[in-house]
């Protein structure tokens, strides 16, 4: 449950960045014309050949449909041909992940969207997720730092300078000497989080531009943009570390807008297994100061309670604003959403409402929110119309076996389905215990926790006793009903006409 979450989150992260990945394509391949291709072709075949003899190898997950992989494929190759060239060598790869005999190596390597990068290290034995751009040169920046040592040392000023971007969080290990078990747990950690964040390891806290500069250690100080700017940590066990890393990188309220510099703040928000509480207002408007400052008043009391806070201007929100179903009239608008998908709203929000409101929600007096169209007064056709609100009395509650289409209104696949899901429905017309049946997924929320719709049409089967089945077969009257009949249950007093001249 709590994964199916956060691919969620993952896909609205995605989309709340749709605009940036637009401009990607924009600049022209310049290999096209060379019939040299410098990424590596990869498939189950010689997959593990392959990988086995590299030290460092990138490997995409692809599919043919997939309009970000197609984007993404000029850059890949322009950044291959770059680093074909780089000391030691790196090696871009490409598998279709899309093709039958692939779909193993790709569940192995547990690919779940489209693309997914992987970093192979030690002929394949360390595998780590890419996390960086997907332009060419971003890639060329990102795949050399991440070839290079997880940690680089800091000998001078100049070191620190180069290396330490204000914009991003920067983890920094002093040392009296470089050796010891400190030493080592911090390279571990440094190899265990370098594709998160970017290390380094200095004799002299003095090179460093903030912080107690007297300090010998061995001490572990966080860089970042954000609240209180550094942190010092001593507790060397590598777990602590890894904790004390991950905590520290969540800004007390993160900041969404459009500034890119934030967006991988965004993304650790949306990935992050907390409650979170995400604030929509315009920055412009003059109310904006006041909410600010109380809105971080109570994420600073609410630390270490699950909750996660997020402020978002209302010109960078609209994918948030289509995600969640929300209209620009409700802002200031503040939205909790628990892990588990259940939503709780609080529009044209007041500066001081934030406290009282937030209290309420951890106290459970706050009834959860459901997008849902309202519940048609006459549902005579023969295929019904579930809303979110009906969805328990019609799917649920109803004790009938009931096939369930997930569509959307600009769907072409749902508009050839209709006509045979009609046909479907008029043959269990005079069948009681059999309802055919359609919900508009962008109209009302689905629970993610039973149902997984990523694409339009999806059909499920929830049959009387509540067993719940996707369908997955062919769209075809004949295949739906087959299928009906196999998985219905029968009700606890059938009508068997035979019994009735008895
Ligand atoms: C792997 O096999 C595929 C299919 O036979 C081929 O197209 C590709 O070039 C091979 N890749 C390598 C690196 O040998
Ligand atoms: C280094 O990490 C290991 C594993 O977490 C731990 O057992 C050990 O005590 C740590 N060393 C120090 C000096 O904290
Ligand atoms: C935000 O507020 C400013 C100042 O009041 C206003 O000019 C602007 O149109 C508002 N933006 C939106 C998207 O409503």
């Amino acid at each position: 449950m709590a994964s199916r979450a956060s691919i969620c989150f993952f896909v609205l992260a995605l989309s709340l960045f749709a605009s940036s990945f637009t401009n990607i394509c924009a600049e022209e391949s310049v290999s096209e014309s060379e019939s040299k291709e410098f990424v590596l072709t990869l498939d189950h075949s010689n997959f593990s050949d392959t990988v086995s003899k590299h030290d460092f190898i990138v490997v995409e997950f692809y599919a043919p449909w997939c309009g970000h992989c197609k984007k993404l494929a000029p850059e890949y190759e322009k950044a291959a041909s770059v680093l074909s060239v780089h000391d030691p060598p790196v090696i871009l790869a490409k598998v279709d992940a899309n093709e039958g005999e692939n779909k193993d190596l790709a569940s192995d390597f547990e690919v779940k969207g489209f693309p997914t990068i992987k970093i192979l290290r030690n002929g394949g034995k360390t595998v780590q997720e890419y996390k960086g751009p997907r332009d060419a040169d971003g890639i060329v920046d990102y795949l050399k730092k991440q070839s290079g040592p997880a940690s680089v040392e800091i000998k001078s000023v100049e070191d620190a300078s180069s290396l330490i971007d204000d914009k991003k969080i920067f983890i920094v290990g002093v040392f009296p000497k470089f050796s010891g078990e400190e030493f080592e747990n911090f390279t571990s950690l440094a190899e265990k989080l370098r594709s998160d964040y970017e290390f380094g390891h200095t004799l002299d806290a003095k090179l460093l531009p903030r912080g107690e500069s007297s300090v010998k250690g061995p001490i572990v100080r966080i860089l970042k943009p954000f609240d209180e700017r550094f942190v010092d940590f001593q507790d060397f066990h590598v777990d602590a570390l890894e904790k004390f890393a991950e905590e520290s990188s969540l800004p007390t309220v993160t900041l969404f807008n459009n500034d890119p510099n934030n967006h991988p703040f965004v993304i650790k928000f949306f990935n992050n297994p907390n409650a979170k509480a995400m604030l929509f207002l315009n920055f412009s408007s003059e109310i904006a100061d006041s909410i600010k400052s109380k809105y971080r008043e109570v994420a600073e009391q609410s630390k270490g309670e699950g909750i996660s806070f997020l402020i978002g201007d209302l010109e960078a929100s609209q994918g948030a604003f289509q995600y969640f179903g929300l209209k620009e009239e409700q802002v200031p608008l503040l939205v909790i959403q628990k892990a588990e998908g259940e939503k709780y709203l609080k529009p044209n929000l007041e500066a001081d409402h934030i406290a009282p409101w937030v209290k309420d929600y951890k106290d459970g007096n706050v009834k959860p929110y459901r997008k849902s169209e309202p519940i048609p007064e006459a549902n005579n056709e023969p295929v019904k119309v579930v809303v979110g609100d009906s969805l328990h009395d019609i799917v649920f509650n109803s004790g009938k076996n009931v096939l369930l289409e997930f569509y959307a209104p600009w769907c072409g696949h749902c508009k050839k389905l209709a006509p045979i899901l009609d046909e479907v429905a008029i043959s269990f017309e005079n069948d009681a215990d059999v309802v055919i049946a359609k919900l508009d997924a962008t109209a009302n929320d689905v629970p993610s926790d039973k149902f997984d719709v990523k694409g339009y049409p999806t059909l499920y089967f929830s049959s009387a006793s509540g067993k719940l089945l996707e369908y997955d077969g062919d769209r075809t009257k004949e295949e739906i009903i087959d299928f009906i009949e196999k998985n219905r249950d029968k009700t606890a007093a059938p009508h068997d006409p035979s019994k009735d001249e008895l």
